[in-house]
């Protein structure tokens, strides 16, 4: 439960060699693959949809780990349960039946994720808390890799795992953003065991496989 899971966001990846880089990262050490699905409206950018995570699981086994950024995400869990999702991470801030949601997650066969936005605060999850898999804090507002990390978010990882232990539940912290080797110590030592980078893994100026190792190291 302590082990220390590392997600990569495809995001940033080079799509005109998406199984290459994959394979380069899984080899490298990535945990997980983490699709960021944005439908700019509830977040400005626009990105991918359940045709990427299909063609993610024909490339691997690894969960993928789905963060879905868009209006009425009861209306496509579905799908994405179908294309291959293990995760699916639902945002708290643009539903108005949550817990409805997340027996449905549950019920497809996925693990589930709850994502607060910097904004949120940590209460707004207290009720679904025991239906939660996973907590995704963001550390940037959604929509775009390569922003700078909000430091705020440290506190809200402890303020995470302290509900989390209250009521002995098996969650673990997801945080999301700006994640780096200056960035991770610091989040690890609140908390969270998962993390999710783009830019510091696909964009790693020595390449993937160093990106990898270093936010490895950082936490060894
Ligand atoms: C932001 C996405 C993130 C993003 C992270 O909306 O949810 O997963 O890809 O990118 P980096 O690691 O570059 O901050
Ligand atoms: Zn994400």
């Amino acid at each position: 439960m302590n082990k220390f899971i590392l997600s990569g966001s495809i995001l940033s990846a080079d799509f005109c060699k998406l199984e290459e880089e994959i394979n380069t990262a899984l080899e490298a050490g990535m945990d997980w693959i983490h699709v960021d699905v944005m439908d700019g409206s509830f977040v400005p950018n626009i990105s991918m949809g359940p045709f990427i995570v299909e063609t993610c699981k024909k490339i691997t086994d690894v969960p993928i780990n789905v963060h879905l950024m868009i209006e009425h995400p009861e209306k496509h869990i579905a799908a994405f349960a179908k294309a291959g999702a293990d995760n699916l991470t639902i945002h708290i801030e643009n539903n108005n039946n949550v817990h409805r949601t997340l027996q449905e997650i549950q019920a497809l066969g996925c693990t589930t994720g709850i994502t607060l936005n910097p904004g949120t605060p940590t209460w707004a999850i207290k009720d679904v808390l025991p239906f939660i898999d996973l907590v995704l804090l963001m550390s940037v507002n959604p929509g775009f890799s390569g922003q700078k990390f909000i430091p705020h978010t440290i506190n809200k990882v402890i303020e995470v795992k302290e509900m989390i232990d209250a009521i002995d539940s098996h969650a673990v912290i997801q945080v999301d953003g700006g994640m780096s080797v200056e960035t991770l110590p610091a989040i690890y030592q609140a908390g969270a065991r998962n993390i999710v980078a783009a830019t510091a893994v696909f964009k790693h100026p020595q390449g993937i496989a160093a990106g990898i190792k270093a936010l490895r190291d950082a936490v060894a």
